[in-house]
C-alpha cells in the first residue's frame, strides 16, 4: 500500500482517497506507529499528511527519521513537508508572511512531480510555518510569495515536498501532482479499481466462509446492499438477506427495498416485521446513545430469531449461520479509532452499536473502501442507479430523527414530513447535489402558531440539508429558497401538528448530520 502518515489533519484522509482515484491502494496510519510496523506493511510509497503543529514546538509530532533513509519513495505534504526539511537539516522557520487559501505558486524547475506543470498556478495554501532553506541534496523546484521553498525534491532520494495542499479540490492541478508523484516519482502501477476490489474480495470472503451459511441485514441503502451483492457473487445462495423493519424506516421504504433489491440481485430475501418490538423496547426513551444502543440489541436479536428460518429455508437443519455481513466503511472505522488493527465491535455504525455477546462471526467487505468506491463497486457489479445512489439513510432510522420520545403517532407525523420533503428535493432535481436531508422532529418543543384562523400549539420540523464528500464533515446545502418554501408550505399544509418548518444552517463539525 501507499502509507498515508496521519499527523492529525483533517487532510489525511482526504490525502488516502485522492491516491485511491489514482489507481492505487492507500491505508491511514497515525504517525505514533513505530515505523518497524510502517516498514512491516512494505509501503510502496509514503505520504506524510499535513498537521496542526509547527514542527519546532515543543511536543510537535514527528516521525523516526530513520524512515527517510528506507529507500521509500516519500512525499511530504504542508506540515510534512517541513517535518522533512527539519528532520533532514533544512531551515523551517516562521513564516514572514503566512498565507491562507488561495495563492500564486511559480514552479521553477517543472520537474519531477511537477514535470509540465505551468509557470504560474493557483494553489491552496494554509501555513504560517515556512521553509526557507531546503536541505542539503534537494532542489527548490517552486517558491510562493510567502514560502522561499513551495516544493522541492531530491530524485536520487526520491524525497518529495510541497507546501500547499495537493489533495484539495481548491488547487485545480493538485490531483495531478499526486499522480506523478505515485505513478512517475515512485513508479506504482494502477492497480487499484473497481474491478481488482472485487476479485480480491470475493477471493477473501471464499476463503473465509467456506461452506458455512451466510446472514446480511438489509438496510435499505448503499452499503448494505453493495455487501450484500459481493457476499453473494462469492458464495451465492449460501447467503441469505435480512431485512428488519423495525416501525422506524420512511414511507414506502419496505415495498421499495423489497422491490428493488431483489429484482436486481435475486438474493433471497426474508423480511421480518418487528416493528412493535423495537417500539416497545424504546418506550419511554429519549435519550439517543440509549436510543441507539436498543435499537443495535434488537437489530442483532431479530438476526438471532431469523437465523432459524434461514437454516430451515437452505436445508441445512442442525447447521448455525455463522456469519453476519456488515456495510462498515472505512470512514466508520477510522472515525472510532479502529484505523489499524483488530474489528473493533463497539464502533459499528450500520446497525447502531452491537451488543457484546454477538454470536456472529463478522463479515466487511467494504471496510477498506470509501463511499464513493462502494459506489463505483456496486455499479460495477451491475446494482440499477436506484440503490447506488441512494442517499445514506441511518440504521436506527428514524428513531434518531425524532428528538424525544419515539411514539407512533411521532413516527407517523415524521415519516409524512420527510416523504413530503423527499419528494420536493426529488422534484427539484436536488438529488445529487445533496448528500442528504434529515428531517427532524422537534417532539418536545411547541410553539404558536395560527392555521385556518385558530391558534394552534403545535411541534417544528427541521429540514438539515446537507453537502458532503464522506459524511466525516458537511456543510448545510443552499436549497433554492423556492424549494424551501414548497416544502414548508405543503408539511404545514399537510401535517397536522405541525405548524413551523425551520431550516439548520449549521456545517459538521460543530454539529454533526443527525441531531441524535
Ligand atoms: P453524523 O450524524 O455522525 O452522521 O454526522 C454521519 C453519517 O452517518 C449516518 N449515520 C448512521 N448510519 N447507523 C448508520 O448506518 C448509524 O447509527 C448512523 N448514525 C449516523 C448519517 O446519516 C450520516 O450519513
Amino acid at each position: 500500500p501507499v502509507l498515508v502518515v496521519d499527523f492529525g489533519a483533517q487532510y489525511a484522509q482526504l490525502i488516502a482517497r485522492r491516491v485511491r482515484e489514482a489507481n492505487v491502494y492507500s491505508e491511514l496510519v497515525p504517525h505514533s506507529m513505530p515505523i518497524e510496523q510502517m516498514l512491516a506493511k512494505d509501503p510502496q510509497a509514503i505520504i506524510l499528511s499535513g498537521g496542526p503543529a509547527s514542527v519546532f514546538e515543543p511536543g510537535a509530532p514527528g516521525i523516526d527519521p530513520a524512515i527517510f533513509d528506507a529507500g521509500i519513495p516519500m512525499l511530504g505534504i504542508c506540515y510534512g513537508f517541513q517535518v522533512m526539511a527539519h528532520e533532514l537539516g533544512g531551515d523551517v522557520d516562521k513564516a514572514a508572511l503566512g498565507e491562507y487559501g488561495k495563492t500564486m505558486a511559480v514552479i521553477d524547475e517543472p520537474s519531477g512531480m511537477l514535470e509540465d506543470s505551468p509557470h504560474e498556478q493557483d494553489v491552496w495554501m494554509s501555513h504560517g510555518v515556512a521553509v526557507n532553506k531546503a536541505p542539503e541534496g534537494f532542489s527548490v523546484i517552486a517558491h510562493t510569495e510567502g514560502a522561499p521553498v513551495a516544493a522541492m525534491q531530491d530524485e536520487s532520494r526520491k524525497l518529495y515536498g510541497v507546501q500547499w495542499h495537493p489533495e484539495v479540490k481548491h488547487t485545480p492541478l493538485g490531483q495531478d501532482l499526486i499522480i506523478k508523484f505515485l505513478h512517475e516519482c515512485a513508479g506504482l502501477a494502477n492497480n487499484w479499481d473497481s474491478k481488482s476490489i472485487i476479485e480480491d474480495q470475493v477471493a477473501k470472503i471464499r476463503e473465509q466462509v467456506g461452506d458455512a451459511q451466510v446472514i446480511c441485514g438489509l438496510s435499505g441503502g448503499v452499503d448494505s446492499a453493495v455487501a450484500a451483492a459481493l457476499v453473494h457473487k462469492a458464495i451465492g445462495d449460501q447467503l441469505t438477506c435480512v431485512f428488519v423493519d423495525h416501525g422506524l424506516l420512511r414511507k414506502g421504504e419496505v415495498e421499495q427495498v423489497k422491490h428493488d433489491f431483489v429484482a436486481a440481485t435475486g438474493i433471497k430475501l426474508i423480511a421480518v416485521d418487528a416493528s412493535e418490538e423495537f417500539l416497545s423496547a424504546l418506550k419511554g426513551v429519549s435519550e439517543p446513545e440509549k436510543k441507539r444502543k436498543i435499537i443495535g440489541e434488537k437489530f442483532i436479536r431479530t438476526f438471532e430469531q431469523a437465523q432459524r428460518q434461514v437454516i430451515e429455508e437452505a436445508g441445512a437443519q442442525g447447521k448455525e449461520v455463522k456469519f453476519l455481513v456488515q456495510g462498515t466503511l472505512y470512514p466508520d472505522v477510522v472515525e472510532s479509532g479502529g484505523g489499524d488493527g483488530a474489528s473493533n465491535i463497539k464502533s459499528h455504525h450500520n446497525v447502531g452499536g452491537l451488543p457484546d455477546d454477538l454470536k456472529f462471526e463478522l463479515i466487511e467487505p467494504l471496510r477498506t473502501l470509501f463511499k464513493d468506491e462502494v459506489r463505483a463497486i456496486g455499479t460495477e457489479l451491475g446494482l440499477p442507479e436506484e440503490i447506488v445512489w441512494r442517499q445514506p439513510f441511518p440504521g436506527p432510522g428514524l428513531g434518531i430523527r425524532i428528538v424525544g420520545e419515539i411514539t407512533q403517532e411521532r413516527l407517523d407525523v415524521l415519516r409524512e414530513a420527510d416523504a413530503i420533503a423527499r419528494e420536493e428535493l426529488t422534484k427539484a432535481g436536488l438529488d445529487r447535489d445533496i448528500w442528504q436531508c434529515p428531517v427532524v422532529l422537534l417532539a418536545d418543543v411547541h410553539s404558536v402558531g395560527v392555521q385556518g384562523d385558530e391558534r394552534t400549539y403545535g411541534m417544528p420540523i427541521v429540514l438539515r440539508p446537507v453537502s458532503s464528500e464522506d459524511a466525516m464533515t458537511a456543510d448545510w446545502s443552499r436549497v433554492p429558497y423556492d424549494v424551501l418554501a414548497a416544502i414548508s408550505t405543503r408539511i404545514t399544509n399537510e401535517c397536522r401538528q405541525i405548524n413551523r418548518v425551520v431550516l439548520d444552517c449549521t456545517s459538521k463539525p460543530p454539529a454533526t448530520i443527525e441531531w441524535e
